[in-house]
């Protein structure tokens, strides 16, 4: 059954957690949504895992709507959330609007996600009014890794802490229905779930949150250049990838690879008479 934005809402209503793993090509969501998860994110660490890039800043509007495009062709039941990249909505509210649209309207994502809080709230507001469903995303917002400073735990003191919780509380009441926790200690969002009707998705934000989101190269085991604290590893895709074209690499070089049970025929009079005019 389709994952919906009523799902969401359900889920927390009930106690049940959300599972949400982030998604950029066809076949990746194909084996994903295959596995019943709630919801997948195409996010704009598409930069980093599959471009890249040193940080998320780079990615464009372009780059979003192409994978997101991929990912809805390729996941039937998971609810699909597409991030809105850096400076796509900071700009104005008409921008922000403008923009969640073409990820609706081109990519077919079923939500958008943007980050930051308070401070977005029109621009949150805005978006929800053209009925598109906004997920929120505070804590550690990777568009803002220069002016944090780098990537850092965030609403460690108490003026922090506070002003977390006033975030959420304004995505919630601008209309978003979940927000996204990213590093914030866990008795904090353990706090700000318990204070918020909508669901808080948490990566590196505890086991207290309605749900949790990872990037799957990470859980996979299938990006090594930097490992978050938070991201465990379900599996070694990544080793099982090596082997496999190690595996390869020897078969071609021993002529073992193709087989003929990979090899297509021609019927020997016609080769035969080719031999004998050249
Ligand atoms: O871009 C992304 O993958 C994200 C998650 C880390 C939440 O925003």
């Amino acid at each position: 059954m389709k994952n919906t934005v009523v799902t969401f809402q359900q889920a927390k209503a009930e106690g049940k957690k959300i599972s949400m793993i982030t998604a950029y090509d066809y076949s990746m969501a194909k084996l994903i949504d295959g596995a019943e998860v709630n919801a997948i994110l195409v996010g704009d660490s598409l930069g980093m895992v599959m471009l890249g890039y040193e940080d998320t800043l780079s990615v464009t509007m372009e780059d979003m709507i192409h994978h997101t495009a991929a990912v809805s062709r390729g996941a039937r039941n998971a609810l699909i959330v597409s991030d809105l990249p850096f400076m796509s909505y900071q700009t104005s509210v008409y921008d922000a609007v403008v923009n969640a649209g073409r990820l609706m309207k081109e990519g077919r994502a079923n939500a958008v996600k943007l980050e930051g809080g308070k401070r977005f709230e029109e621009h949150i507001r805005a978006i929800v009014d053209a009925s598109i469903p906004v997920m929120g995303h505070i804590g550690m917002t990777p568009q803002s890794v220069h002016a944090f400073g780098g990537f850092k735990v965030q609403g460690r003191s108490e003026e922090a802490a506070k002003q977390l919780l006033e975030d959420a509380l304004a995505v919630e009441q601008a209309g978003a229905f979940a927000v996204v926790l990213e590093c914030v200690p866990a008795a904090l969002a353990k706090l700000v779930t318990e204070k918020l009707y909508i669901p808080t998705i948490g990566i590196g934000a505890g086991a207290d949150c309605d749900g949790q989101v990872l990037v799957y190269q990470d859980m996979l085991g299938m990006f090594k250049d930097f490992t978050p604290k938070f991201a465990k590893q379900f599996a070694d895709a990544g080793q099982v990838i090596k082997e496999g074209v190690r595996h390869y690499i020897e078969e071609v070089q021993t002529g073992t690879f193709p087989a003929k049970e990979h090899t297509f025929k021609i019927d020997e009079e016609v080769i035969q008479k080719l031999y004998e005019q050249v």
